[in-house]
């Protein structure tokens, strides 16, 4: 005989809790939640199993309102979350909560104003899709190579994160480094994978014993750890010497002369840029990744795509569009949002209860407690999105769906927080529409993408979302319309 500790939360028992169901569930994790959730009255759920600590999962987004804004002070990151990237991320704005979070929020803030993001984002993507994308996919077209259009945004995103963080130019995207990697970004594919798996780990003590010991991936992670701080550290001496030199009082620089200027010292630099770049390197990448490959499903969207994206572009410039155009581009953030809606670079999130509350819906919490909103199952809730959550329709977005060029509708932050929401929502919002909308309409304008295999994309979510295998395409120049 099983009980639940909710009514309509998996099948436990006296003890063990729900690991039996939990295990025959392990490789659908996601759709096991969603599942879950949907059939409970209030789309949260608790959850409960031996070596685990209790977890409330919700996606309600009464719910999700109260951990991340009225009651944000209650609900941390917490030291189960913090430990897990503690070595990769030290005390970087990712992983720290209270004064130490707020000090780095309120520096970085200044990074992403809209001045910066004009002066100094556009031209970092006008360079970047201008003189290594599209001749790459141009040479793709041309010789009918199928390419890995997954990874190539990856190494566009990394690009783009380390100009706007460090200052540098790690070129993963220029021709001559196609088969090769950047060791910079080597060392961080490895850390965030490895990181990742601690937190996918059934029981933490395993991977606590190896990192006593050094051994397996504990001694991989060490060791990329390592080759990620030396490699910050130069770059932080070489542009601290740099500034030096050349007397500079840029303002409007990248994050790290931001902060060299400030007067911070170096570990609290480091720690903060490489959050930075943790947090900016695969999120867009698998927004866009997703949103190709639905769009391939889906010819008469994308070609109402191109269309808006010819009407607005700019082709007498070398920059493809300028930054109020993009603001104008409506059915592509419609198309970036209902990609997201359906595979949210971030597919949960945690905090840690501080103390004993209840949620808006009577759910209980209890001091220590785990407690998560699920963006991956928020998008497939009927009751949030309707009998047809599962299908990939743009104009949702929209007042009035039918009009043509229509504004677009204000969905409430705690109902769609892909972003987060509150007073930790994403910095980097804007920046990461800014790029993506800048980069898929290049893209769109001048290729047509043809996925080679026609199966469903597999959906991995380790600490951002990935798509199994990557997406193998085949580039076309776009037929004249
Ligand atoms: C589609 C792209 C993106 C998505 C979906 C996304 C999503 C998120 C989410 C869910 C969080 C909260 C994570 C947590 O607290 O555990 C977050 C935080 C953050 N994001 Fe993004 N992000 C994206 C792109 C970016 C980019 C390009 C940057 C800039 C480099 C960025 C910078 C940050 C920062 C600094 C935080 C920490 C904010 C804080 O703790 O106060 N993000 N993002």
């Amino acid at each position: 005989m099983f009980y639940r500790f909710s009514d309509y939360g998996p099948p436990s028992y006296p003890f063990i809790g729900c690991i039996i169901a939990f295990y025959n569930n392990r490789y659908r994790l996601l759709d096991w939640y969603t599942d879950l959730l949907a059939k409970s009255p209030t789309q949260t759920i608790v959850v409960q199993r031996l070596g685990a600590r209790r977890t409330i999962v919700t996606a309600n987004p009464e719910n999700i309102e109260h951990i991340l804004k009225t009651n944000f002070n209650n609900f941390p990151k917490g030291k189960p979350f913090t430990e897990i990237l503690g070595d990769l991320l030290g005390s970087g704005i990712f992983n720290v909560d209270g004064d130490l979070w707020h000090t780095q929020r309120k520096l970085a803030s200044h990074g992403f104003t809209t001045k910066s993001l004009r002066e100094f984002v556009l031209v970092a993507l006008e360079d970047e899709v201008g003189t290594r994308l599209l001749p790459m996919l141009e040479k793709a077209a041309k010789t009918s190579e199928v390419i890995d259009l997954q990874e190539v945004l990856k190494r566009f995103a990394f690009d783009v994160v380390c100009k706007f963080s460090l200052g540098i130019d790690p070129a993963c995207l220029e021709p001559s480094n196609v088969h090769a990697i950047s060791p910079l970004a080597k060392a961080f594919d490895i850390a965030s994978e490895i990181s990742a798996r601690r937190g996918a780990a059934p029981v933490s003590l395993v991977w606590k014993i190896k990192r006593i010991f050094c051994i397996s991936s504990e001694q991989q992670l060490k060791e990329a750890i390592g080759d990620i701080h030396e490699f910050v550290t130069e770059i932080i001496k070489n542009k601290k010497k740099a500034i030096q030199e050349t007397n500079n009082e840029e303002k409007n620089a990248d994050l790290l002369t931001q902060l060299i200027l400030a007067g911070r010292d170096e570990s609290f630099i480091r720690d903060m840029v490489i959050s930075f770049i943790m947090a900016g390197k695969d999120t867009t990448s698998a927004a866009m990744t997703w949103l190709f490959w639905l769009l391939s499903r889906h010819p008469h969207i994308e070609k109402q795509l191109a269309d808006e994206v010819k009407k607005t572009s700019n082709r007498t410039t070398k920059r493809f569009i300028e930054y109020e155009g993009l603001k104008e581009m409506r059915l592509l953030k419609a198309c970036l949002c209902e990609g997201m809606r359906l595979y949210p670079p971030v597919a949960w999130d945690s905090k840690h209860a501080l103390n004993n509350d209840t949620l808006p819906d009577g759910t209980m919490v209890r001091a220590g407690d785990r407690v998560t909103y699920f963006p991956y199952g928020m998008g497939r809730m009927e009751t949030l999105w309707g009998k047809n959550c599962f299908e990939f329709k743009p104009d949702r977005w929209f007042v009035e769906p039918d009009k043509e060029g229509g504004e677009l509708r204000n969905v409430c932050p705690y109902k769609f927080p892909v972003f987060q929401g509150g007073p930790r929502i994403c910095l980097g919002k804007e920046m990461a529409f800014l790029q993506m909308k800048y980069l898929v309409g290049s893209v769109l304008d001048q290729f047509e993408i043809k996925p080679v295999g026609s199966g469903q994309p597999v959906f991995v979510p380790l600490l951002t979302a990935h798509m199994a295998g990557g997406l193998k395409v085949m580039v076309q120049p776009r037929s004249p319309r």
